[in-house]
């Protein structure tokens, strides 16, 4: 409750300058009748915000190619490479792991209403990495964020349940587990992180367009982003004077990732690895505040 007042606070003072005010609930949206600190009472709560939370599973998912100087290897097992299997080299490593693990993606699935109807400024992401499966709702006008991950009980295949489907709980983490994985504090800039590799999928409906979507940017300077659940914490959201870096987006710190994103040419989607020279100084003042931050800017 504490982490709340004082992110509605910030909020309240982020307001002042521009910012969103902390989401509220949908009127319409169904009272949680979980037990709070369970799954499912993250789910109601979050759905309270977002619209139902849909069913996820990684068999959705969109797999990242991987290929050795312009070559494809080809993957056709419905699991993820072991590192004897897969190249230990390749055009676009992922930026968390730099490997050029196979089988991984992203499945996208669209918001609702509590009504059924579409909704579109909602979008969930799930992320298929190393036979795990993530998922982040992501409510761009009111900045609502939920993160989940699925219990390691279940192959991230299987179909995991909504928040209006019976048997949530067990296959999903409890609130206070993903939390402490601190998603918020690698996906800074907003609820959605680009990188060469994830951007190499694309929106099955707009080709040109990437699947994750590109939420920040001179057009949507700062977007909302506040993160729901009691057990997790706000994203930073410092913005370094008179420095470049933050005035599209929050500080991304990119010193928790093998591949340095922040060396990319701004903004996404990115292409490659290759670096930029562009903004130097503000980059280098960057980096020094995320290595100050006691906690690496998370
Ligand atoms: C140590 C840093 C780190 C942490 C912690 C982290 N992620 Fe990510 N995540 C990444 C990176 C980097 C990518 C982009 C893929 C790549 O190139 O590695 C990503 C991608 C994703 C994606 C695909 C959509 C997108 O934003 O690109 C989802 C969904 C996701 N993560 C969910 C989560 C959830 C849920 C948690 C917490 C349980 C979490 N992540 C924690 C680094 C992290
Ligand atoms: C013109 C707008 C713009 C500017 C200026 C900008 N960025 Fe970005 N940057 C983006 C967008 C858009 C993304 C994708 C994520 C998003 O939608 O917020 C991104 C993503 C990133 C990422 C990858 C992690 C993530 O969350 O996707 C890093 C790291 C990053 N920026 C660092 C920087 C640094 C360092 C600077 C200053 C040298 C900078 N950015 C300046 C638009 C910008």
């Amino acid at each position: 409750m504490l982490r709340r007042l004082i992110g509605g606070m910030i909020a309240m003072s982020g307001a002042l300058a521009c910012a969103a005010d902390w989401p509220t609930p949908d009127p319409d949206a169904p009272v949680p009748t979980a037990k709070p600190g369970t799954a499912l009472f993250h789910a109601q709560m979050c759905a309270q915000y977002l619209g139902p939370i849909p069913r996820a599973s990684c068999s959705d998912a969109q797999v990242v190619p991987v290929s050795v100087d312009g070559v494809e290897i080809p993957w056709t097992r419905n699991r993820p490479s072991w590192p004897t299997e897969q190249p230990k080299a390749c055009d676009v490593p992922d930026a968390l792991s730099g490997t050029c693990q196979q089988g991984n993606g992203v499945a996208r699935y669209p918001g609702t209403h509590h009504d059924g109807s579409p909704r579109e400024e909602v979008i969930y992401l799930a992320f298929c990495r190393d036979g795990g499966l993530g998922l982040i709702g992501y409510n761009r006008t009111t900045g609502a964020t939920c993160f989940f991950h699925m219990s390691h009980n279940v192959a991230n295949t299987a179909t995991h349940p909504g928040s209006n489907d019976p048997g949530y709980e067990a296959y999903w983490q409890a609130p206070a587990i993903v939390a402490k994985d601190q998603c918020q504090g690698c996906h800074q800039a907003d609820p959605f992180i680009h990188s060469p590799w994830v951007d190499l999928l694309k929106d099955p409906d707009n080709p040109e367009e990437p699947l994750v979507p590109i939420i920040a940017g001179p057009a949507n300077p700062r977007p909302p982003y506040y993160v729901l659940g009691d057990e997790f914490s706000q994203p930073v959201s410092a913005e370094l004077p008179n420095n470049v870096c933050t005035t599209c987006h929050r500080p991304a710190c990119d010193n928790r990732f093998t591949m340095p994103l922040g060396d990319l040419n701004m903004p996404p989607p990115f292409k490659d690895y290759h670096h930029t020279d562009v903004w130097a100084e503000d980059r280098q003042a960057l980096r020094e505040w995320c290595d100050q931050a006691s906690d690496g800017g998370a």
